[in-house]
């Protein structure tokens, strides 16, 4: 009786996280500006160039930061407004699960996951990366972009900052490093703030 309870809940909250997600999908062009979109998609063509394998993109939301990867959400609405979408390459799936339901890839098969901006999202990024790690092969990365200015103060947000990202990804046996870079914004979109810092993580096995 109670673990049908605390079932039924899961299932309740998981599906208001992902109505949350899917109400915000409409506005997301106010959300990311295109100097972000810009930045992050030349940041990630330098980290990725070389890498064989499928690249998949986790907690896309509604933009491709890579023309050839596969986008992974759990929000129908986010998914399909990602340009991935109408070619076939997107994967609805929630990563709060993966624990006992398969990515759609073969082990050591992903070339790069990668994760803009939502890493905050994950409840326990340790287990998550190391279940992403049977997917990928020697050489193959994780790439993760992110900001430590963001003030995550929200219940739903685990608060990590880039340095236990790095710590977390070596401690699963990651040669993982990280350097900062800044997102310059044109006055009109941003007037009071013209650049922003954010983190990259390059982490390989
Ligand atoms: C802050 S948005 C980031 C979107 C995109 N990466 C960007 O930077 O523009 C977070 C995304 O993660 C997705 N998301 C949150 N939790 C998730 C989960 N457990 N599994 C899969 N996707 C999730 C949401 O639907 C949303 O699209």
């Amino acid at each position: 009786m109670r673990r049908g309870k605390s079932a039924g809940l899961i299932k309740t909250q998981i599906k208001s996280r992902r109505h949350y997600w899917g109400s915000r999908a409409k506005s997301w062009h106010l959300v990311r500006t295109p100097e972000e979109i810009r930045t992050f998609r030349k940041e990630l063509s330098q980290s990725l160039r070389g890498v064989r394998g499928s690249i998949v993109e986790l907690m896309s939301g509604p933009v491709s930061y890579h023309h050839n990867a596969f986008a992974l959400d759990f929000s129908t609405e986010m998914l399909r407004r990602n340009p991935q979408f109408s070619k076939g390459k997107s994967i609805q799936f929630d990563l709060h699960s993966i624990h006992n339901r398969r990515l759609p890839f073969r082990d050591s098969s992903v070339g790069a996951f990668v994760i803009v901006n939502a890493t905050q999202y994950l409840k326990k990024p340790s287990f998550v990366f190391s279940e992403l790690r049977r997917y990928l092969s020697k050489g193959s990365k994780i790439v993760i972009i992110g900001s430590d200015a963001r003030g995550a103060t929200g219940k739903e947000l685990n608060n990590l900052m880039s340095d236990d990202l790095v710590s977390i990804l070596q401690r699963l046996g990651f040669e993982a490093n990280c350097r900062s870079f800044n997102v310059f914004y044109s006055p009109k979109i941003r007037p009071l703030e013209h650049k922003a810092p954010y983190y990259k993580i390059e982490a390989k096995i």
